[in-house]
């Protein structure tokens, strides 16, 4: 009897040390389980992405899925904290970017032209959860481009394609060193941006390649470090 209450005394006395060690080092708290709420968070993304796929009501001359992936491992490779668009459509392309920048602590700067399709991203972004992430930058981009001071990390162009060597002359200084300049329909859409594929093949202190051929053209330029 003795030695059964000893042996009672001993476990209670040991489960109280437990529970005081266990409290000092805060492991009480309810644990917030990061990696289930990335997850999540991930999950909530792919299935906008899915669904605006899917949804072909109006033109939204959105990048492919392949390409989409491409633009996140891009963006989470090079660490990127400040990403510019040209060309948001209804933000498919944008979501992608964001994907990424929700790990590299980034931002992204996007432009677009039409009211319609401003509307369509904004909900798009609130429904995929990173709406923080984004600034919507309404109205001609060719203006609108030359009040960015900060300096760049990924530009990525894909509005007008008139106007794409427009926006690199404006833009490049601001790209810093080791930063790239992506580019879509740069093969299907190539003759109607001469100017714009001699000016990033032709510098010497650019790196061009297009990367994914199929099915538009997807160039990426390095900005050399000197
Ligand atoms: C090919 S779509 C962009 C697709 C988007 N990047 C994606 O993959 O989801 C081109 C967009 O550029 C916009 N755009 C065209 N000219 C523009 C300009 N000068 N300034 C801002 N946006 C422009 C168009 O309204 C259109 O929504």
């Amino acid at each position: 009897m003795a030695a059964n209450i000893k042996r009672l005394l001993v476990t209670i006395c040991a489960a109280a040390l437990i529970a005081l060690t266990v409290s000092c080092a805060g492991l009480d708290k309810p644990i917030k389980n990061s990696s289930a709420a990335n997850i999540n968070a991930e999950k909530r993304i792919l299935s906008v992405l899915e669904e605006m796929s899917k949804d072909r009501k109006y033109a939204t001359w959105n990048i492919t899925k392949e390409e989409g992936r491409l633009l996140r491992i891009l963006t989470a490779a090079a660490g990127a904290k400040n990403i510019v668009e040209i060309g948001t459509s209804n933000g498919y392309s944008t979501i992608w970017f964001c994907l990424a920048l929700r790990t590299t602590g980034g931002r992204i700067t996007t432009h677009e032209i039409d009211p319609y399709r401003i509307e369509i991203a904004d909900k798009n972004f609130k429904k995929a959860g990173i709406r923080h992430l984004v600034t919507i930058v309404a109205g001609d981009a060719h203006e609108n481009v030359t009040r960015l001071k900060e300096p760049i990390d990924i530009l990525y162009i894909d509005a007008d394609k008139a106007g794409y060597f427009d926006y690199f002359k404006k833009l490049l200084p601001l790209v810093r060193p080791g930063g790239l300049i992506l580019a879509h329909n740069t093969i299907d859409l190539a003759s109607e941006m001469q100017d714009y594929l001699k000016a990033v093949t032709n510098n010497p202190e650019l790196e061009t390649i297009i990367l994914l051929k199929q099915p538009s053209g997807l160039s990426v330029t390095l900005k050399k470090r000197r």
